[in-house]
């Protein structure tokens, strides 16, 4: 399990140490407006500690805990994972392996309008294309989600349209590999600039 770092967070794999952040952060209905729709209960949470768990096991990779390294506080949290076209997470964790691998984030709202997501995210894409070799990554949102969508802009990511995932339909954005690569050689060159 991998932990990462920006320059304002240290992104933890979750456990259980992170329940209680976790679940204070989904019971805020405006965290969970675009992603449930109602505010989690501490079973929901359980489970999703759990899964989460699962996840890591089968793939070497699933959700972050971003911790604020100054105060140990949860500012949010965020994934890289096979995204899944069900509901439910199957049985089999390797079979989801034939889908795309997807970005997903939220912060508690005492962290938005920092630039923070942004930051996290930039690392789980890096991990994803740098060290689990992906050939693109994706991300899916609610399609009245334009926080969402600003991050994944931000990001380099196009919009390729409405999709079913997780046995809903989201607004579905994507990456390739050789794009991260091109926008990163590009920031490269104007920093030697
Ligand atoms: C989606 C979500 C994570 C976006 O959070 P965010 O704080 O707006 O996103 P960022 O971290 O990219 O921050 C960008 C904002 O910070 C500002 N900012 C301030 N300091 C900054 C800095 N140093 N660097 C970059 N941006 C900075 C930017 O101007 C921008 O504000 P603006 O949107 O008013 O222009 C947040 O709205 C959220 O958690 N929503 C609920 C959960 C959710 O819906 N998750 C997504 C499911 S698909």
């Amino acid at each position: 399990m991998t932990i990462l770092h920006t320059a304002r967070m240290r992104l933890e794999p979750i456990a259980e140490r992170h329940f209680e952040g976790l679940y204070a952060m989904d019971q805020i209905p405006e965290v969970m407006r675009y992603i449930s729709g109602t505010p989690a209960t501490r079973e929901q949470t359980t489970a999703a500690v759990s899964r989460i768990g699962r996840c890591w096991a089968a793939w070497g990779t699933s959700w972050w805990a971003f911790i604020e390294p100054t105060t140990g506080r949860l500012a949010g949290a965020g994934c890289i994972q096979y995204a899944r076209r069900e509901t439910e997470l199957p049985a089999d964790l390797d079979s989801l392996r034939v889908n795309p691998l997807e970005i997903g984030w939220r912060l508690h709202p005492d962290f938005w309008r920092k630039g923070l997501a942004t930051e996290a995210a930039q690392r789980m894409a890096a991990f994803a294309f740098d060290e689990l070799a992906a050939p693109e990554l994706i991300a899916v949102r609610h399609p009245e989600n334009l926080a969402s969508a600003n991050v994944m802009d931000r990001l380099g990511m196009r919009y390729r349209g409405i999709e079913t995932w997780y046995g809903e339909l989201g607004a579905t954005h994507v990456i390739g590999r050789d794009e991260w690569l091109g926008a990163k050689s590009r920031k490269c060159l104007e920093s030697a600039r």
